[in-house]
């Protein structure tokens, strides 16, 4: 025997079901969309290492520990969509065609990271990006949007985490705070957040060191760094969220490991899916358009995780492979098999059958494996009588049917 070889480690093979359940949540994300008038584009996976530097930012972790590098090259495999958006929409000159955009994506995204459960090399996102409004009631129709593909893809049990970080006075303001507050508590922080404190301190708050979440718990935070504005942002966005049913908590502490983001934060949590808990997340990121070289356009997206999603559907059962199967004895009936077979798909039924004959009993069980409503058996007996079995599989039971009523009496049962 040959030598085999396995999966690169933190990518998955998607096998029935999952990769049913997969198309499944991609589908119901793609209708909602629609219906809330976003269109799609499809961005390649390859882009330049410093679209992500200056539009995530250097000291991010994607940036600093995830970047797939392709060797020599200053190309990497995307990490994140919404820096690759923003140098498409400002490449293409969007903001002179429309002031209004709503874009979605759904695609593989890469990060080099050391794989644990729900942290992955290579997984998916299903995205959206906004431009071109500052009205607060988008950003609550944004996450009210994240949150309904979410529940439409039978996800229930999700906590909606919410913050404002505030314009970028207002960060500039909260971010010197809390380097003020941490320096007192340096020598307890780990070496990595000894580092932070003087190069970007929000992302202390991030941190999973137990001695630096301590730290961070004991601090007071809230909403004394915004200005007027952003605090009437921040209150209108709740209120957006209210009357739309959206349940969400207010966390001081959630500011995101992207420095892209202004005002709203979001994340989508679930304890079951334990340390990697964000099946989700987003915010506003009203500068980064300018930063990366563009029109001063403000804008607001989200990405959802599809695998984390999936473990939270770990109950799903997988829609029939087909429909009905066509079962025939002996080799001269199976071409009749076949018509039947090729009409059915003809007329958009799905339909298939064993491509070698078998024992009657092996190709129930065949069409019981595929998770057929129906079997039609072709027989001697049958073809003597002029006549075909129609097998219900749920409930077992069967009829004879004439050969010309066999394509209703199947569409009538499924
Ligand atoms: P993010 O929080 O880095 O945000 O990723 C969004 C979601 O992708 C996470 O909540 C998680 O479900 C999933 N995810 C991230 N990393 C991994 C991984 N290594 N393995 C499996 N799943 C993962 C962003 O990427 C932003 N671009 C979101 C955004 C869009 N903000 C504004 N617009």
């Amino acid at each position: 025997m040959g030598k085999h070889y396995e999966h690169v480690k933190g990518t998955v093979d998607f096998y029935p079901p999952q990769s049913s359940l997969f198309q499944n949540i991609v589908k119901e994300a793609r209708n909602l969309f629609i219906l809330y008038g976003y269109e799609e584009i499809i961005l390649p996976i390859l882009e330049t290492e410093a679209v992500f530097a200056k539009g995530v930012g250097s000291t991010s972790d994607i940036v600093e520990k995830q970047i797939f590098r392709i060797q020599d090259k200053d190309i990497v495999l995307r990490p994140e969509g919404t820096a690759q958006v923003v140098r498409s929409y400002i490449e293409n000159s969007c903001s002179k065609q429309s002031d209004v955009h709503k874009f979605f994506y759904i695609g593989p995204m890469f990060r080099g990271e050391r794989p644990q459960k729900g942290r992955l090399r290579q997984f998916h996102h299903i995205g959206a990006e906004v431009f071109g409004v500052e009205n607060p009631a988008l950003d609550g129709e944004v996450i009210a949007l994240a949150y309904m593909v979410l529940q439409k893809s039978g996800i229930k049990n999700i906590t909606l985490k919410l913050n404002t970080l505030g314009c970028a006075q207002d960060k500039e303001k909260f971010s010197a705070r809390l380097q003020k507050d941490l320096q007192a508590h340096h020598a307890k922080l780990c070496e990595l957040c000894q580092k932070r404190v003087s190069v970007n301190p929000l992302r202390v708050l991030d941190c999973k060191d137990p001695s630096c979440k301590k730290i961070v718990a004991s601090l007071s935070l809230g909403k004394g760094h915004l200005c007027d504005e952003c605090q009437d942002h921040f209150h209108k966005v709740t209120e957006t969220l209210k009357a739309l049913s959206v349940p969400f908590e207010y966390d001081p502490f959630l500011v995101r490991g992207l420095d892209y983001y202004t005002n709203t934060v979001f994340e989508f949590i679930s304890s079951a899916l334990g340390a990697q808990d964000a099946c989700g997340a987003g915010g506003r990121y009203n500068n980064l358009v300018k930063n990366l070289g563009g029109p001063d356009v403000p804008a607001i997206g989200f990405a959802l995780g599809v695998e984390r999603m999936l473990l939270l559907r770990e109950d799903f059962k997988s829609p029939p492979v087909v429909n009905v199967f066509v079962a025939y004895t002996g080799e001269t009936l199976a071409s009749e098999a076949r018509t039947l077979v090729y009409e059915l798909r003809r007329q958009g039924v799905s339909a298939d059958m064993s491509y070698k004959p078998k024992s009657l009993k092996s190709q129930l069980r065949v069409a019981q494996r595929l998770g057929a409503v129906c079997t039609v058996i072709f027989g001697e007996e049958e073809r003597k009588e002029g006549c075909l079995t129609l097998r219900n599989m749920r409930e077992s039971t069967q009829q004879k049917i004439a050969v010309e009523d066999i394509i209703p009496a199947l569409k009538n049962k499924i």
